[in-house]
């Protein structure tokens, strides 16, 4: 039996701790262990966040280990390595499956029944071994999938057109990292066409300007990491809101990672795309519609992923 109101978080990292401030401000949940392979670290953020707790709605956060999972109703793993400058998400990918093997069956040991949301990168190849490892079924082993990606999108998109970000509608897909895509085939602001928004508004946006915008979007972590070391607000604020669509049963359509069987005519590989996601994790995988070179793109994704696999 699992209560919606506590959560996990395996891996307490500068992702993992950033996850977890977030979803204490959230007010989401009531109980929440951290788990860390170093106790200690765990103890400290847990006490930190907890002397924040009176600004905020009551939350028992607590340092713990596996066994403290039961009844978890959503176990974010953030546990690995991160990316270091230069490094891709799939560098990463030999060493967090060794940690992955190791922490799965912990998890599931304990908690068979709550939802798993992998954070750790390269996310996708981790949700797909998740899967595997764990053998739980496919709604309820998610991915924060290009969620992030798409944020940075409307963010970059919204700031261009002068526009609150929340109008915007444009999805990045596929592999969270360098194969991603944006379809700007049905990109729109509060439904009107993004074409026609900006002849509307006597603003121009060339091929050119939304390729760039693509670019700086999928190479954003690239230059966080540059710049600070690691990227973690963006990512925990994302979990949050994949959080929020669970908990709350919200069945919003976010592109997370799961397992796709036949949307877009791929099977057996996880990748980000729009999902409707409710309290028993991803409910239904969304068939956007896509242009050619879109679904030639979303196709390429799924086949560099598919080498990564081949590599473990
Ligand atoms: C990023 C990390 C979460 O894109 O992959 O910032």
């Amino acid at each position: 039996m699992t209560d919606m109101h506590k959560c996990a978080v395996v891996g307490c990292g500068f992702v993992g701790a950033s996850c977890a401030f977030s979803l204490v401000e959230s007010g989401l949940f009531s109980e929440m262990v951290l788990i860390d392979v170093n106790k200690e670290k765990a103890e400290g953020e847990a006490m930190d966040l907890s002397h924040g707790v009176p600004f905020t709605r009551p939350i028992e956060v607590y340092a713990g280990d596996y066994p403290d999972l039961e009844g978890a109703g959503i176990i974010i793993i953030a546990a690995g390595a991160n990316q270091k400058p230069g490094e891709t998400r799939i560098d990463l990918v030999h060493k967090n499956i060794k940690i992955f093997q190791q922490i799965v069956p912990q998890i599931t040991k304990y908690n068979s029944e709550g939802i798993l949301l992998v954070v750790t990168n390269p996310v996708d190849i981790l949700t797909y071994a998740t899967l595997q490892i764990s053998g739980l079924p496919r709604a309820r082993v998610i991915g924060s999938g290009t969620v992030l990606d798409t944020a940075r999108l409307k963010y970059l998109l919204g700031r261009r057109l002068g526009v609150d970000p929340r109008g915007v509608h444009a999805f990045i897909i596929g592999e969270h990292g360098d194969s991603e895509l944006a379809v700007w085939s049905s990109a729109n602001i509060s439904g009107v066409d993004l074409s026609e928004f900006c002849s509307a508004g006597g603003m121009k946006l060339t091929a050119e300007e939304l390729d760039t915008l693509y670019r700086e979007v999928r190479d954003s972590a690239y230059e966080i990491i540059d710049k600070k070391g690691a990227t973690y607000y963006g990512i925990a604020m994302s979990v949050r809101r994949i959080c929020e669509s669970i908990v709350r049963d919200e069945r919003s359509i976010l592109p997370v990672s799961s397992l796709i069987t036949g949307h877009y005519g791929l099977t057996d590989i996880c990748m980000g795309v729009p999902s409707i996601l409710g309290r028993e994790g991803v409910e239904r995988v969304l068939d956007i519609p896509l242009n050619a070179e879109e679904n030639a793109r979303l196709l390429k994704s799924a086949a560099s992923l598919r080498e990564v696999l081949k590599s473990i």
